[in-house]
């Protein structure tokens, strides 16, 4: 099992809608998919309550618990756990961080969001964690999303399709639904954005490993 955690110290960054997205990208995918909502807003939480389908699964635990509870659905044949974070830098995040494979970080292409970023990258290289960024909430190829890809790409890779701001999202986040099932134009970027973050979890390793063996 790989354990994604999204994270942003700053609120309204995306986390949330981006969570709930690829997590149902990872299951149209064949993944057995539990989430974890460590934001005492529960907006994560909220959503799947909506839904009617298993999978993905929902757990409740706390920040003293995480650990012992990310080993038991271990145990338990999940492919993926994903965890939404708080937008602060609160045990509940930072225990969300330190379990995490990798962590992505959704960021708004605003200079406000931009320049906060530094404080939660170190709080990710804090735990020693692999991490990612993907911009949400912008517009496809305008100034600002290309320029905040240039920006966040000297700290780390970006994912290759901004999640562009469109209503779909906010009213799929308000049914426990996918704007992908909404709306043609998010399916193709939450399924660039998911390839890129599946391949970071699943694939990155073992590459190097064959590399290591041939
Ligand atoms: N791609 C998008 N397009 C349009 N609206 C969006 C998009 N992503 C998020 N939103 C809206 O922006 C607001 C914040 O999004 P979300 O809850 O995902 O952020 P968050 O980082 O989880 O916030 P918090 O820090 O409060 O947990 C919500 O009202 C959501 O519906
Ligand atoms: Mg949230």
């Amino acid at each position: 099992m790989k354990v994604l955690t999204v994270a942003n110290r700053k609120g309204g960054a995306g986390k949330s809608t981006c969570a709930a997205h690829l997590a149902i990208e990872a299951v149209t995918g064949g993944l057995k998919t539990i989430l974890i909502d460590m934001d005492p807003q529960k907006t994560l939480e909220t959503w799947w309550d909506k839904r009617e389908e298993e999978n993905p699964y929902l757990i409740d635990t706390n920040a003293n618990d995480l650990t012992k509870a990310i080993e038991t659905l271990r145990d338990k044949s999940f492919d993926l756990c994903i965890i939404d974070t708080p937008g602060d830098a609160s045990q509940n995040a930072i225990s969300g961080i330190k379990v995490a494979d990798l962590v992505l970080i959704p960021s708004k292409p605003t200079a406000p969001d931009l320049s906060a970023i530094g404080r939660t990258i170190s709080m990710v290289e804090e735990s020693n964690k692999a991490f990612a960024f993907v911009i949400t909430q912008g517009i496809n190829r305008a100034k600002a999303a290309l320029q905040a890809a240039s920006v966040l790409s000297q700290f780390g890779a970006v994912a290759p399709s901004i999640i562009s701001n469109r209503t779909a999202y906010a009213n799929a986040m308000g049914m426990g639904s996918s704007a992908c099932l909404l709306d043609k134009q998010s399916e193709e970027e939450i399924q660039q954005v998911w390839s890129f973050v599946k391949a970071k979890l699943f694939e990155e390793r073992k590459s190097t490993k064959q590399k290591l063996i041939a």
